[in-house]
C-alpha cells in the first residue's frame, strides 16, 4: 500500500499530537463526574481494565489502519476492500458522523472553559474574587453567551486546522502539556491536604462492585473510547501521518498509559474537595467548575493560578478539538479533493449548526427533555454510550477481519521483543472476538436497563 503523505517532523512530534488529542476535557471534566455518578472505586477499576483490555487494542487498530493505508477513515476503509460499495464503508461514515457530532458537543463545553478563563483573566484587574457556583449558574442561564463562546471555539479550531496538522499541533502541545502536568501535580498535593482526602482516596480506589449497575458497562466503554479518541476516525487520520519506523503498538501504549494517569490525577484533584464538604457540588457536568476554582480561592495568587489552570485546560480542549475536526476535514481532502482551508470552513459551519441545540439546552431549550435528560445530556448519552461503541466495534471487526493478516502481523510484531508474537495473538483475538462481544453485551445490558 502506498503512502502519499508527509510524516510527522519528528517522532516525538507525533506522540505529542496523539497524546494531545487523547488528553482533554474527557480526562479532566468528564471522567470525574462519570466516576462520581457511578459511585467510585469499582468503576475506576473497570475503567483501567477497559482502557488496557479494550481501548488500547482498538487504538492500535485505528492507528494501524491509518498508517498502512496512508489515508483518513473512509478512504482507508475503501482501500481495504475491492468493492466500491462495500458495507464496511458504513463504519467509516459512522465514525465520521460521531466526530462531527462530538465536536459540536465538545465545543459547547470548551466554550464554558473559555468563559472561566476570561473570568480569571479579568479578576486580578478588577481586584475581586468571585463565587464560581454563581458564575456557572449565570452562564447556564445565558444561552446566547454559550452560543457565542461555542462559535469562538469552533472558529479558532477551524482556522488552526486549515493551516495544516503538523505546524498547528506540534508547537502548541509541546509547551502546554508539561506545564499542565506540573500544575495538576501541584493541585493534587493541595487537594490531598484537605480534610476530605482520605474519604476521597477510599472512594476512588476501593472497589465496591455492588455499586455498579447495568448501565455502568456501556458507560465505561463509551468513556474509554471517548477519552482515547477512538471510534471517530481521528486516530486513523493521525496514524496516516505516522512515519514508517514508528511502531504503532508502542504509540498506543504510551497514549493509553498517560491517559489513565491523567484521569486519575484529575480524580485526585477533584474528589478531596467534594469530600471536604466545603462546596455543594453536583455530580454532573458542573463538577469541575464548582470544585477546582475553590482551591484557587484558598491560595495566595489564586487568580493567577486559576488563570493558568484554565488556560492549560482550554489549550488541551483546543488541541483535542483539532483531532475531532481533522477526522472530517481529512476525509473531504482525501476523498473529494477539497482544499484544506475550504474543507475546514465547510465542516466548521456544519459543526456550528449541530452545536446550536446543546448550547441552548440549559436556557431557551431547558424544557426540552427526554427521560429526564436535557439536550446536552442526551447528546452525551447518545454519542458516547451508543454511537462510539458501535463505531469502535466496527473498527475492531474491520481491522480484525479485513486487513491482510500478513501486513498487519508485520506491522505489529517487533522481533526484538520477546513476547511480541504472543501479544500479537492476544491483540488479534481481542479485535476479532473479545472487544465486539463485550461491546454488544454492554449495549444489550443497557437496553435492558432502559426498559426496566
Ligand atoms: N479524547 C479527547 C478527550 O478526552 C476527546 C477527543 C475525542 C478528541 C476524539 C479527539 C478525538 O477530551
Amino acid at each position: 500500500m502506498n503512502r502519499v503523505r508527509s510524516g510527522w517532523a519528528t517522532r516525538s512530534g507525533f506522540y505529542m499530537a496523539a497524546i494531545g488529542s487523547a488528553f482533554g476535557l474527557g480526562n479532566l471534566w468528564r471522567f470525574p463526574f462519570v466516576v462520581g455518578s457511578n459511585e467510585g472505586g469499582a468503576f475506576v477499576l473497570l475503567f483501567v481494565l477497559c482502557v488496557l483490555g479494550v481501548g488500547l487494542p482498538v487504538l492500535v487498530g485505528e492507528l494501524m489502519l491509518g498508517k498502512l493505508t496512508g489515508q483518513s477513515a473512509v478512504n482507508a476503509i475503501q482501500k481495504t476492500s475491492k468493492d466500491r460499495k462495500s458495507h464496511w464503508l458504513w463504519v467509516g461514515r459512522l465514525s465520521l458522523l460521531a466526530s462531527v457530532l462530538i465536536f459540536a458537543y465538545y465545543s459547547v463545553i470548551s466554550g464554558w472553559v473559555l468563559y472561566f478563563l476570561m473570568q480569571f483573566l479579568v479578576a486580578p484587574i478588577k481586584g475581586e474574587s468571585f463565587d464560581t457556583a454563581v458564575l456557572f449558574k449565570r452562564l447556564m442561564e445565558n444561552g446566547h453567551l454559550q452560543l457565542g463562546l461555542t462559535s469562538v471555539h469552533i472558529v479558532l479550531v477551524m482556522t488552526i486546522v486549515a493551516k495544516g496538522v503538523r505546524e498547528g499541533i506540534e508547537k502548541w502541545v509541546k509547551v502546554t502539556m508539561p506545564i499542565f502536568f506540573v500544575l495538576l501535580l501541584f493541585l493534587m498535593t493541595k487537594s490531598l491536604s484537605l480534610p476530605g482526602s482520605e474519604r476521597a482516596i477510599r472512594f476512588l480506589f476501593y472497589p465496591d462492585f455492588e455499586k455498579l449497575t447495568l448501565t455502568s458497562f456501556v458507560q465505561v466503554l463509551g468513556h474509554t473510547f471517548f477519552t482515547l479518541s477512538v471510534g471517530m476516525g481521528a486516530m486513523v487520520a493521525f496514524g496516516s501521518y505516522l512515519q514508517k519506523e514508528t511502531p504503532t503498538p508502542r504509540a498506543g501504549f504510551m497514549v493509553s498509559g498517560l491517559d489513565i494517569l491523567i484521569s486519575l490525577l484529575a480524580g485526585l484533584v477533584i474528589f478531596p474537595i467534594v469530600f471536604s464538604g466545603t462546596v455543594e457540588a453536583e455530580v454532573g457536568p458542573s463538577l469541575l467548575f464548582e470544585t477546582v476554582p475553590l482551591l484557587f480561592s484558598q491560595m495566595g495568587l489564586g487568580n493567577y493560578f486559576g488563570f493558568t489552570f484554565f488556560l492549560c485546560l482550554y489549550t488541551t480542549a483546543l488541541v483535542a478539538s483539532f483531532g475531532l475536526l481533522e477526522a472530517s476535514v481529512s476525509n473531504l481532502v482525501d476523498r473529494y479533493n477539497f482544499q484544506r482551508g475550504r474543507a475546514s470552513q465547510i465542516m466548521g459551519v456544519v459543526v456550528f449548526i449541530f452545536a446550536i441545540l446543546p448550547s441552548l439546552s440549559s436556557s431557551v431549550l431547558q424544557n426540552v427533555t427526554f427521560q429526564g435528560l436535557s439536550l446536552l445530556k442526551m447528546f452525551d448519552a447518545l454519542l458516547i454510550n451508543w454511537i462510539l461503541p458501535i463505531s469502535a466495534a466496527g473498527i475492531c471487526l474491520l481491522v480484525g477481519y479485513k486487513l491482510p493478516e500478513k501486513t498487519v502481523r508485520d506491522e505489529f510484531v517487533d522481533e526484538r521483543l520477546v513476547d511480541s508474537h504472543q501479544l500479537y495473538g492476544l491483540w488479534r483475538f481481542t479485535l476479532r472476538w473479545l472487544a465486539p462481544f463485550l461491546i454488544f453485551g454492554a449495549l444489550v445490558a443497557e437496553l435492558f436497563d432502559i426498559k426496566s
